[in-house]
């Protein structure tokens, strides 16, 4: 099933563009979370010393929940979002998808990384039909995804430049409406806007939310930014490093809907205080 709820028609996508579905609130209640990861452990070999990268890791999602991981650099957040893709492959434990056991990589979960993975020898366009054509979906439907998501990202007019022609942010924008093209039920972002600078970033921090209020896709992002984690999610898990665990599992109890002077709020900087707090009580 799309997350978006697309209906088979293209003038309906439209309409879908603008709809603002339930809260999250009500579906906290929902029986089957979309994503869960049970007792995932994983150690590298490292000039023939183990290193445990993570040891027993437990989370979950709701259906269209907004979560984010923080830790200290080197704590495993990267090798347990590539765990959870099925670009790695754990010591023991496992993933779950709509309560099923997810083998490996697979269309259903989405993956936009930090740095910029667009081919650069393709357009806009052909970018985001890439996994489209290599799961050999119809000629049409292709095209009417494409078209679509690029609105859905805002870059309808540039579906034909090449990749060195956009700034960061509209580079990973695409890489969004790639991940976003191939419906996945949950969308997986290693710090995807690490690498921009802090004006870019925070228009993708809002775009993202709207992009999210909009579809109320599931996503589960990785991001060292406490501020970026608190403005975005409603559960930020916090992870402790050597061995990479969860830590702790806070609730954002801040309005759904965010606007960005909200991070001036003394509500908002009392949550990020605390988890500051949980971060600094690792050292
Ligand atoms: N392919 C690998 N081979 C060996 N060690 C690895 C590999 N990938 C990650 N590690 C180690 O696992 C730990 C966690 O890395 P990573 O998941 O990248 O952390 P983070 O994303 O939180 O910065 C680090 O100590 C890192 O050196
Ligand atoms: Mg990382």
């Amino acid at each position: 099933m799309p997350f978006l709820k697309l209906s088979p028609s293209p003038q309906d996508f439209k309409t879908n563009l603008t709809l603002t579905s339930t809260s999250p609130t009500s579906v906290q209640s929902a029986q089957m979370p979309k994503l869960q990861v049970e007792g995932l452990s994983k150690s590298f070999s490292q000039k023939g010393k183990a290193i445990i990268a993570l040891q027993n890791v437990n989370l979950y999602l709701q259906p269209r929940e907004f979560v984010c991981i923080v830790g200290a650099s080197g704590c495993g957040k990267s090798t347990l979002l590539n765990i959870i893709a099925g670009l790695v492959s754990p010591c023991s434990g496992k993933v779950l998808v709509d309560g099923e056991v997810v083998p490996g990589p697979g269309a259903d979960r989405g993956m936009v990384f930090q740095s910029y993975t667009l081919y650069p020898w393709l357009t806009v366009a052909a970018n985001i039909a890439f996994g489209l054509k290599l799961r050999r979906l119809p000629r049409a439907e292709i095209k009417q995804r494409v078209s679509y998501y690029l609105e859905v990202v805002g870059l309808t007019r540039f579906a034909k430049a090449y990749p060195k022609q956009l700034s960061g942010g509209m580079k990973q924008r695409v890489a969004i409406a790639r991940a976003l093209a191939n419906e996945p039920e949950v969308l997986l972002m290693d710090e995807p806007f690490g690498a921009l600078d802090a004006q870019t970033k925070e228009q993708m921090q809002k775009f993202l939310l709207e992009l999210w209020e909009q579809t109320h896709t599931t996503i589960l992002m990785i991001t060292h930014d406490l501020e970026e984690a608190v403005f975005l999610s409603q559960r930020i898990y916090v992870m402790s490093a050597h061995p990479g665990q969860i830590k702790q599992d806070f609730q954002v109890p801040l309005p759904e809907h965010r606007e960005l002077d909200m991070k001036l709020d003394p509500d908002f900087i009392q949550i990020k205080r605390a988890i500051i707090n949980a971060l600094h009580e690792e050292h």
